[in-house]
């Protein structure tokens, strides 16, 4: 699914993103330059960054939320 219209990332990015080490919504815009325009993302990445988050702390609680 797209997240970001104005760069064309997907939240398989930014979680990949993620994964890779960012840990908030400033890391990925850096590392993928998704929410680096109009801003409109800016929530849904942050949300995904927080959900990926909990995934990587709490894998046994992944599918419950
Ligand atoms: S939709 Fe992501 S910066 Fe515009």
């Amino acid at each position: 699914m797209i997240v970001c219209i104005c760069n064309n990332i997907n939240s398989s990015t930014i979680k990949a993103t993620v994964k890779q080490g960012a840990c908030s919504v400033e890391d990925v815009k850096n590392t993928t330059g998704a929410a680096s325009c109009c801003g409109k993302c800016q929530f849904k990445v942050n949300a995904l960054v927080n959900d990926t988050l909990s995934e990587l702390n709490h894998p046994q609680h992944a599918t419950q939320s």
